[in-house]
């Protein structure tokens, strides 16, 4: 069965997930709430909307439609401020060589993220090329855990989702991936993503070995 491959992009292609990070972390400073690693961790894969809602309810604030919006805003203002200072050093480790092996061998490649940035990074980084379609926030209406980022990407890479390896460094978007009944590979701490499939640090450990084994696999 052939196979395709989808990559999430913030913590798994480009390490986004620290600019994420500080401008949650500003924001909620600001608010009084604190924000700790650990609540990060369940911000990973979130849409921007969803995650301004997780820190209010954690810290107990309820605030204006306007001051909301003004918030994402100001969120947004200043994670684009490390963003514009992204090139390709900015790629992780080993990325570049499995984008360039899947490539060589014809697979079917696309991003399935959640950021409405997605574009803008893949620009800065220069790795747009090696998509053959971009699925973004811009794109879907129900955030990860949901599966529709993931579907849509298979939707337009012509393959059922048993066919699709999908690289995620969150447990939303390991979730999303499991229940769409997709391969699910985690990037990271296998403690955190140990509901994948297959669990790697990064994409150094992964060989073409590895992604010959993924190719094979069957759930
Ligand atoms: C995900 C990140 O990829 O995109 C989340 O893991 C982020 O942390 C989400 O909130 C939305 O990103 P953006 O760029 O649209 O704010
Ligand atoms: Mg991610």
């Amino acid at each position: 069965m052939t196979k395709a491959f989808i990559f999430d992009l913030d913590g798994v292609i480009v390490d986004t997930a620290k600019f994420h990070f500080l401008a949650w972390k500003n924001l909620a400073e600001s608010l009084e709430i604190s924000f700790s690693e650990e609540e990060n961790e369940q911000l990973k894969g979130v849409s921007r909307i969803n995650s301004l809602q997780k820190i209010l309810k954690w810290g107990e604030k309820s605030i204006s439609e306007g001051k909301f919006n003004s918030l994402m805003a100001q969120k947004n203002e200043e994670y684009l401020s490390f963003v514009d200072r992204m090139s390709e050093k900015d790629i992780l480790p080993g990325v570049l060589e499995t984008l360039t092996y899947l490539k060589e061998n014809n697979y079917p490649i696309a991003l399935g993220s959640a950021s409405k940035n997605a574009r803008r990074i893949l620009t800065k980084v220069g790795l747009t090329s090696y998509f053959d379609h971009i699925v973004d926030g811009n794109e879907v209406s129900k955030a990860k855990p949901d599966p529709e980022v993931f579907l849509k990407g298979c939707e337009l890479l012509e393959v059922e989702p048993e066919q699709a390896i999908v690289f995620e460094d969150s447990q939303a978007g390991i979730k999303a991936a499991n229940t769409a009944n997709m391969i699910s590979v985690g990037i990271g701490d296998k403690a955190v993503l140990r509901e994948a499939d297959f669990n790697f640090e990064g994409f150094t450990e992964i060989t073409e070995d590895t992604l010959k084994t993924l190719t094979n696999f069957k759930k």
